[in-house]
């Protein structure tokens, strides 16, 4: 089993190629080696957008045929929707009556996005939650790894956070002790002494020398046979002091990606109008990029230029060549080139890197049936996972009637 990786996008608009190269790229090659969740967070778009309904709704469909078209395959990876899975509500709601108001207001993503988006009023109860709905998306599937930027990564820690607090509240039965007592007893006498030694060792002293002893003998133990596997669960979670791992914590995978900022150097993003989308006609892309603002000081062909304070040069970082490069900078530096011819191996590039997009795109949209096909499936094997976590917490906290 491969362990599961699980992202997810808000469907706030067209994908561009700031999404490709930020985080999508990574999507698609991840999934050659991961158990790949991939989910559109419609909920999470309404936290900022509640009175955009109709951008949601165009988008969603049109995001998933951008993923498709970015090559994710769904053989291999898990494609849905967040408000087709009750289930991630379900848990929000039974996480939200243990999380600490404060977690939530410390967000440095909550007081960040007050500010710059000044215009919405996102005092609401909704937008506060957001980190706690992420991170019942995260939990739910039991996910290792969520592949996100950096600004996300304040969402995974609290992640781990809360199904920290919660394995610690919830993770005990009621006859814990007992059975605790029953898994060291069929251990033997000798082992058992040695565990609880180690416990106190890592316990009192933090010494996860002592910790990684006691584990390695479980799980010599377990190997041989002489425990069942849930007795050797309770008895890592013994050693650690903590319960049973109901809900697993997530690590952050920060894998390298490129950072492709938009036509006029600040952050790419549809509300600045300075992007690129995934599916612009090469056309279109040809004159954005020929429009480009470059270094002010060649205001003449014949003044020589600074790449670094180009907005050009940052595409030609992730789009070109070494080749390509070293002749932009004896050209831009020397006036020998201009900024057009500049511009030329960066469209080329971005209308190389189109193509197959295109193609992939267009196959879908002329078969709209095939896509909900894609979402209903991953749609229903994202239910299977997201029922069994469910049933696991609802029967740790008590609710099982
Ligand atoms: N907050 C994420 C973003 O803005 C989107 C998201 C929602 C997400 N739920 C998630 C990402 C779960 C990873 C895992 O990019
Ligand atoms: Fe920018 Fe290229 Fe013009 Fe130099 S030559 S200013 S790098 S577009």
């Amino acid at each position: 089993m491969r362990p599961r990786v699980l992202s997810g996008m808000r469907p706030t608009g067209a994908l561009h190629l700031g999404h490709f190269h930020g985080a999508l790229k990574n999507w698609v090659r991840l999934q050659h080696d991961y158990d790949c969740f991939y989910f559109v967070a419609d909920w999470h778009a309404l936290t900022t957008h509640y009175e955009d309904r109709e951008v949601i709704e165009k988008t969603v469909y049109d995001m998933v045929i951008d993923w498709l078209a970015a090559g994710l395959d769904p053989e291999k990876s898990t494609i849905f929707i967040q408000s087709r899975l009750p289930e991630h509500a379900e848990l929000f709601t039974l996480l939200a009556m243990g999380t600490p108001l404060a977690w939530l207001e410390r967000m440095p993503t909550y007081k960040d996005q007050i500010e710059k988006l000044k215009d919405k009023d996102l005092a609401t109860y909704g937008f506060l939650g957001y980190p706690l709905l992420q991170a019942a998306d995260i939990l739910i599937y039991k996910a290792s790894y969520v592949p996100v930027g950096e600004d996300q990564a304040p969402h995974v820690e609290i992640t781990r956070e809360v199904a920290r607090r919660f394995n610690h509240l919830y993770g005990r039965a009621a006859n814990h002790a007992d059975q605790v007592a029953a898994a060291l007893a069929a251990m033997g006498k000798d082992d058992a002494r040695y565990i609880e030694k180690q416990r106190k060792a890592y316990g009192q002293d933090g010494s996860t020398e002592a910790l990684a002893k006691g584990e390695a003998l479980v799980r010599k133990v377990l190997a041989a046979e002489a425990l069942t596997a849930d007795q050797a669960e309770l008895l890592l979670g013994h050693l650690k002091g903590s319960g049973k791992t109901i809900l697993t914590e997530p690590g952050v995978l920060l894998t390298e990606t490129s950072k492709l900022p938009g036509l006029d150097g600040d952050k790419m993003s549809k509300s600045r109008g300075n992007m690129i989308a995934m599916r612009d006609e090469p056309a279109v892309v040809t004159q954005k990029v020929r429009g480009m603002k470059t270094d002010p000081a060649r205001a003449r062909r014949t003044d020589p230029g600074n790449p670094e304070k180009c907005p050009v040069w940052e595409f030609h970082k992730v789009y070109t060549d070494a080749d390509t490069r070293d002749w932009v900078v004896k050209g831009c530096t020397t006036a020998g080139i201009g900024c057009l011819e500049c511009k030329q191996p960066v469209i080329d590039a971005i209308l190389r890197e189109q193509q197959p997009w295109r193609e992939r795109a267009e196959a879908f949209l002329s078969n709209p049936k095939q896509v909900h096909w894609i979402v209903e499936m991953g749609t229903e094997r994202a239910r299977t996972v997201a029922r069994q976590t469910m049933k696991d917490v609802r029967e740790a906290m008590g609710l099982n009637y």
